[in-house]
């Protein structure tokens, strides 16, 4: 049977980092979901649409990633999108202690659903959306971190707010 694994998250916005994950993870399992939380936070700064039309953008052209959103219990949705595997990226011991939490949760919730976590790329350990959120918006250089299309629509956010 093809293994189907979902990739949960906020992705506000996608990182270099996240690209790394499902790029692995589309490597290893015959195809990987990429799934974005609707409501994540109250106020993102990248709206659900945007946010799904960035990471169809990036990953044109790679016929086994999938982008999908989904709303309420993550189990709930890999259940019903009949995969078998949740995809965690993990950075650093900092990442463990909630990553393990949601994992045994998860196995707790749904014991069919195995959770499988994948290191990014050295360079890409210390990225976080809130981190590129904070520094771009402090007026620092985030290039390189965030894929082309999420700079520019970075910049474009910032433009409309002057
Ligand atoms: O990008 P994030 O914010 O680290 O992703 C967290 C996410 C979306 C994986 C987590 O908040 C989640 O699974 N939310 C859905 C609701 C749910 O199932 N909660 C219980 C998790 S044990």
């Amino acid at each position: 049977m093809p293994t189907l694994a979902v990739y949960p998250g906020s992705f506000d916005p996608l990182t270099n980092g996240h690209v790394d994950i499902i790029s692995r993870g589309a490597l290893l399992f015959d195809r990987i979901v990429v799934a974005i939380l609707v409501n994540s936070e109250k106020a993102p700064l990248f709206s659900l649409d945007e946010r799904v039309e960035i990471t169809r953008a990036v990953f044109r052209g790679h016929p086994n990633v999938e982008v999908d959103t989904f709303d309420g219990l993550l189990v709930d949705y890999v259940e019903r999108r009949r995969a078998q595997v949740i995809v965690r990226g993990l950075r650093a011991v900092s990442d463990f202690e909630f990553e393990f939490q949601m994992a045994l949760m998860n196995q707790r919730l749904n014991a069919a659903i195995q959770t499988v976590f994948m290191m990014p790329a050295e360079q890409y350990t210390y990225i976080s959306s809130r981190l590129i959120k904070e520094v771009f918006s402090l007026g620092g250089r985030v290039h390189g971190l965030v894929p082309d299309m999420v700079e520019a629509r970075l910049r474009d956010k910032l433009d409309a707010k002057r």
